[in-house]
């Protein structure tokens, strides 16, 4: 039977072209089309800069796990500069061009004050910044979703957002995710955090419902985990009722 192909596969094939771009020391930019377009990723667990071309063709990403933001809100200001800086100084060695103007993205429901922080961040660190936008819209707009729900599990935070006719409806964020998980499991299994992380990404460790991640139960009810409740499931989907009536 053929399966027609989804926004998860189309998704899934980007990212597949993103990362293979990682193989590349240096970046011929003759084969796509200019300017280029940076976007930056302050998150709790990794910051992140992706480069696209005008037909949003993945060019080049850096990324580095940091401990700059928590819940959202940058705690280590120089540190989170510094970062950048430099992850923005190896994409400039591999394409041979300075990069100027970038966008970011912010969580969800984050306070005026606090979003001047993300992009005064990504100013220090030498780029313009020419759009701020929520990161649900961002991850709709690549997953090529215009009606449905975005669930975002970072590190520290998972968004969940409902989008209709390609605009955010309603965005919550809750403060779990990742890191939260590594942590149930360190606690449960008495490893440290590094063996807990591996253990959690190695595929085939732990039932379905939990190596999809929380967001999957309902759809695994008999694999119901008992991270699920531990990680903060409960709490958030708790909130799905408020989600939905909210539209
Ligand atoms: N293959 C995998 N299986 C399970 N979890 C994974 C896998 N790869 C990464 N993760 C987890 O994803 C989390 C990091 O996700 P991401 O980079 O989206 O977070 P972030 O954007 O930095 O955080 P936030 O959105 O909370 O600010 C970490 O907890 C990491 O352990
Ligand atoms: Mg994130």
């Amino acid at each position: 039977m053929i399966r027609e192909q989804t926004e998860m596969d189309r998704s899934n094939e980007y990212l597949l072209q993103m990362d293979a771009t990682s193989e590349k020391e240096f970046i011929d930019l003759k084969q796509f089309v200019l300017p280029l377009k940076v976007g930056v990723d302050l998150g709790t667990s990794n910051i992140v800069v992706t480069v696209l071309d005008q037909k949003n063709r993945p060019v080049a990403f850096e990324m580095e796990p940091a401990n700059v933001v928590k819940d959202g809100i940058v705690v280590q200001f120089l540190d989170a500069v510094r970062i950048l800086e430099k992850l923005k100084g190896r994409l400039e060695q591999r394409l041979n061009t300075k990069l100027e103007e970038a966008a970011t993205a912010i969580p969800p429901g984050i306070m005026t004050g606090n979003t001047k922080v993300i992009s005064n961040v990504v100013e220090n660190a030498g780029f313009h910044v020419t759009h701020v936008i929520d990161e649900p819209e961002a991850a709709a707009v690549m997953m090529g979703i215009r009606d449905g729900i975005v669930v975002d599990i970072g590190g520290g935070t998972t968004g969940v957002s409902a989008v209709k006719d390609g605009q955010i409806m309603y965005s919550m964020d809750e403060p779990t995710g990742g890191t939260h998980m590594t942590l149930v499991i360190s606690g449960a299994m008495e490893l440290e955090f590094s063996e807990a992380e591996q253990y959690k990404k190695k595929p085939g460790q732990l039932s379905a419902g939990f190596y999809h991640d929380p967001a999957c139960y309902g759809k695994n009810g008999a694999h119901y985990p008992f991270f699920y409740e531990r990680t903060g499931g409960t709490h958030l989907f708790s909130r799905r009722n408020q989600l939905f009536e909210g539209n």
